[in-house]
């Protein structure tokens, strides 16, 4: 399986308000971060925990916590619209804000603003990114995020497209990926296929006017 598609009903019920066009933007962020929270279970099952003692009120037993912080990865300017649905049950986690955009010459993804706890070295990386399009960004922020020698690195996608799909999992076939649905293609433009329109434009009000809602 090259990516999990997290099709509990609670998750499909936002996506689906997500997807109308009618949906306002407070609305289709609301959506957006109640996905990502439901998705937490799943992107974390196999989060590394160390075992510690507990004293309960009646004796000692042995507990699990989770061991070290795990680290947030948004992609802006979108995967911004993540960010509280995975803190709301990861509360400790930290977050790294990666920006990229695409060269108009060489069409490759250049990162232009990055914000990094300095010692990623070892950690786990959760990338967020509502929409695996073409996939190019994704693979992009990978590969940086790589060279910083993290122990694990996941990417979450609200939707994602199967072109996307292909090329981070040839690239980069240790990185663990989920969505809430696979869609089934792209169009000319690089929007994905039925979709849900652009994301941050969705989420942050900034739709072209006759979009407005
Ligand atoms: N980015 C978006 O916001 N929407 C798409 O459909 C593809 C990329």
């Amino acid at each position: 399986m090259k990516i999990q598609v997290l099709d509990h009903p609670v998750i499909q019920h936002n996506l689906s308000v997500a997807r109308e066009r009618a949906t306002d933007c407070d609305t289709f962020a609301s959506c957006i971060e109640q996905m990502a929270s439901l998705m937490v279970y799943e992107v974390t099952r196999n989060l590394p925990v160390d075992d510690c003692a507990v004293q309960t009120p009646l004796e000692a037993t042995t507990g699990q916590r989770m061991a070290g912080r795990t680290v947030l990865v948004p992609i802006l300017r979108a995967g911004l619209g993540m960010v509280q649905g995975f803190k709301r049950l990861l509360p400790a986690a930290m977050v790294a804000h990666l920006g990229l955009y695409r060269d108009e010459e060489s069409l490759l993804p250049v990162v232009y603003y990055k914000k990094l706890p300095h010692d990623l070295e070892g950690r786990t990386l959760i990338v967020l990114d509502p929409m695996l399009a073409t996939g190019g960004t994704a693979d992009a922020a990978i590969r940086f995020l790589k060279e910083l020698q993290p122990a694990s690195i996941a990417l979450v996608s609200i939707l994602a497209a199967p072109e996307g799909v292909e090329l981070v999992h040839r690239n980069h076939p240790d990185v663990p990926m989920y969505t809430a649905a696979l869609d089934r293609e792209l169009n000319e433009r690089g929007y994905i296929l039925p979709g849900l329109g652009d994301a941050g434009d969705r989420i942050f009000g900034t739709l072209p006017e006759e979009d407005a809602s």
